[in-house]
């Protein structure tokens, strides 16, 4: 049995060991890039309205988070993604995708417990009771279970092959509008 639990950036940071290996574990990243994904995980827990949900265990053993917040000016992602957005879609799509949006910034269950439906669960957890207009995020963009979940999901492609500044990696961006409805 999977609970689900909302913390803000206290509970968040508080539990940074267990996130950080939960996302190894689900991500495989090179072992050199992990000190800097943890301090870009602590800075987003400053950000506003932070949310995570933690899928735990009945003993309170953390196997999946996702986490979100309000995006603004200001923020990497969300400077980047604004501005891609108006140069491919217009800056009237990128008002109505970006100017109140919820990122979710950061999804992940072990791999021992995916494909269980504990991410749509955290999904719907971290989107319920959220006041923006829309909900935005990255993933690869490879036909992996994220991609088919947020598909699933109701989300839309709003950039695809997308390559952040630096990077070399493609990205889907997708967003939908909210609320989630019961049957996404
Ligand atoms: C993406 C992730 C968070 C989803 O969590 P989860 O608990 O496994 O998700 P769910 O069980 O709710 O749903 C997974 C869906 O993907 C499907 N799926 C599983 N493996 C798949 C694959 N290789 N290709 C396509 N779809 C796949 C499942 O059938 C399920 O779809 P369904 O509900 O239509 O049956 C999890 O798989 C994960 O941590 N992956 C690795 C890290 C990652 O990519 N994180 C997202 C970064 S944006």
């Amino acid at each position: 049995m999977i609970g689900l639990r909302r913390v803000g950036s206290d509970g968040f940071t508080a539990q940074l060991e267990p996130v950080i290996s939960i996302y190894s574990a689900a991500m495989r990243p090179p072992a050199d890039q992990l000190s800097g994904r943890k301090s870009i995980m602590r800075n987003h827990a400053t950000y506003p309205d932070f949310t995570c949900i933690f899928a735990e265990l009945t003993d309170g053993t953390p196997v999946g988070f996702a986490y979100g917040f309000h995006g603004v000016p200001g923020q990497w992602w969300h400077d980047v993604i604004s501005r891609a957005v108006a140069e491919r879609l217009g800056s009237e799509s990128s008002h109505e995708w970006l100017d109140d949006t919820l990122e979710l910034a950061e999804i992940h269950v072990h791999p021992d417990h995916q494909g269980k439906g504990i991410g749509r669960r955290m999904i719907h957890a971290l989107c319920e009771g959220r006041k923006e207009r829309t909900a935005v995020l990255s993933t690869h963009d490879q036909p992996t279970a994220a991609r088919h979940l947020y598909r699933n999901m109701g989300f839309r492609d709003l950039l695809s092959q997308f390559v952040f500044p630096g990077g070399h990696e493609h990205y889907a961006i997708v967003g939908r509008p909210l609320p989630l409805t019961p049957q996404d």
